[in-house]
């Protein structure tokens, strides 16, 4: 259920940091991507590794040990949480964080995130009873922060009382309860195809012809549609990314392997999104055995390949069909002519020459096409967080196209 979902665990100081272990280990069972920041009084009770091994990630505690020169690192992972969960929160980090104070690399990135922050208190009874921690937490719950309260019993200072983290397994469930929520699933019962990467047409056995697609684009928006709450097909040409969690990848090679691939899935899917970069033609023959090289020129004869996203457009029974275009000029105006010709109600253009976008790089710089004929362009974005923004728009415009009829 937490598959896809990024979830920072800030651990701050307190005998519950042993809790927090248990904590993580399940959070990444139940599928979470975790990433651990730790305060120096958190690793005085444990240390970082314990966290390393069970979130299979680095463990962050350093403001100005930057691990990649590329990134900011508290910004960095302020940026890629979906939600960050404080646990244990000591009364020091609740205090500076409602004081608005940021003297390490917990307290800063609290500050830098726009994701949800949760804080899961657990010190003594007296602390927690505390006027000042009260005002604090008071404070936190008027800014929008969401506490898991302590549970009461045994503490480890000896008194009996409300202070213990609450239990890990408690924690993930209301983590996978927020997340189930209908407003964060919109796509939950409905099934999506996304193809991916490029193709590959084969001239002999040793060549073929190809093009540069990384098939970052694509999987990124399976992983948006897994999010959501989709049931998730991947149909991708040949990659070097991993295997999103969630969705059923289907590796083809050709443009006419993943022309039946998506047939396969056509029918009963409600939205298909063609990502790939298709091949257009392919040799017209191909030879069983190395071509072996001649004097003078050689000429391969091409034949087109089937348009995979024209036939589904003329197939079509209430798919939302979604393609791309991919265009070094005029990308607006041919963009257009392909959303037409290909019967698709979507079509995301970008220009392929951009340095912001296109085959290969992390971001992209894309304008999204609706068979209306209106254009929404969208900044150059990290095509992770553009494949979210292009999934909830095409499902807003999608509702009001429901709620006009
Ligand atoms: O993979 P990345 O490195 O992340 O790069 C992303 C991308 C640039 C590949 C991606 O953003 C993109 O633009 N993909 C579509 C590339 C493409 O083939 O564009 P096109 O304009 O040639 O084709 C238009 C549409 O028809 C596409 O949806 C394509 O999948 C589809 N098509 C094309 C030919 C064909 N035989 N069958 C098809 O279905």
């Amino acid at each position: 259920m937490l598959v896809t979902k990024k979830i920072l665990v800030c651990v701050t100081g307190g005998i519950a940091v042993y809790k927090a272990v248990a904590f993580v280990s399940k959070l990444t069972q139940a599928g979470a991507e975790v990433k651990v920041m730790m305060t120096a009084s958190a690793m005085e009770f444990v240390t970082p590794l314990s966290f390393q091994v069970l979130s299979r990630n680095d463990v962050y505690f350093d403001t100005f040990d930057e691990k990649d020169s590329s990134v900011i690192a508290h910004i960095d992972l302020a940026d890629w949480a979906d939600l960050v969960i404080v646990a244990p929160a000591t009364a020091n980090v609740i205090g500076k964080l409602a004081n608005g104070i940021a003297d390490n690399m917990v307290t800063t990135t609290l500050l830098a995130t726009t994701a949800e922050v949760w804080i899961a208190p657990a010190m003594n009874v007296h602390m927690y009873e505390n006027k000042s921690v009260i005002r604090n937490i008071g404070q936190l719950h008027e800014d929008g922060y969401r506490f898991i309260e302590p549970s009461e019993g045994f503490l480890a200072c000896g008194y009996v009382g409300k202070g213990r983290l609450e239990e890990p397994e408690k924690i993930v469930q209301l983590i996978k309860e927020r997340f189930s929520q209908p407003e964060n699933q919109p796509l939950a019962g409905k099934k999506v195809v996304v193809t991916a990467g490029p193709t590959r047409e084969r001239i002999d056995p040793v060549r073929y012809i190809s093009n540069f697609s990384s098939g970052k684009m694509g999987y990124a928006l399976a992983e948006a549609a897994v999010s959501l709450g989709a049931e998730t097909i991947l149909v991708s040409g040949p990659v070097e990314l991993p295997k999103p969690n969630g969705v059923q990848l289907i590796n083809v090679e050709s443009a006419a392997q993943m022309l039946d691939a998506v047939l396969t899935k056509f029918d009963d899917a409600d939205m298909v999104i063609k990502s790939a970069a298709v091949a257009d033609y392919r040799p017209k023959e191909q030879f069983t055995q190395k071509m072996k090289k001649q004097d003078g020129d050689s000429s391969i004869e091409l034949e087109r390949t089937t348009d995979i996203l024209k036939t589904l457009g003329e197939r079509k029974t209430g798919q939302v069909l979604v393609g791309f275009a991919a265009e070094t000029n005029d990308a607006i105006e041919y963009g257009m002519k392909k959303l037409s010709t290909k019967n698709l109600d979507y079509i995301i253009v970008n220009d392929v020459t951009d340095p912001d976008g296109g085959f290969g790089n992390d971001t992209n710089v894309v304008t999204l096409l609706s068979r209306k004929g209106k254009t929404y362009p969208f900044e150059a974005m990290h095509k992770k967080e553009l494949a979210q923004v292009l999934l909830r728009t095409i499902l807003e415009l999608e509702s009001d196209v429901v709620n006009d009829s």
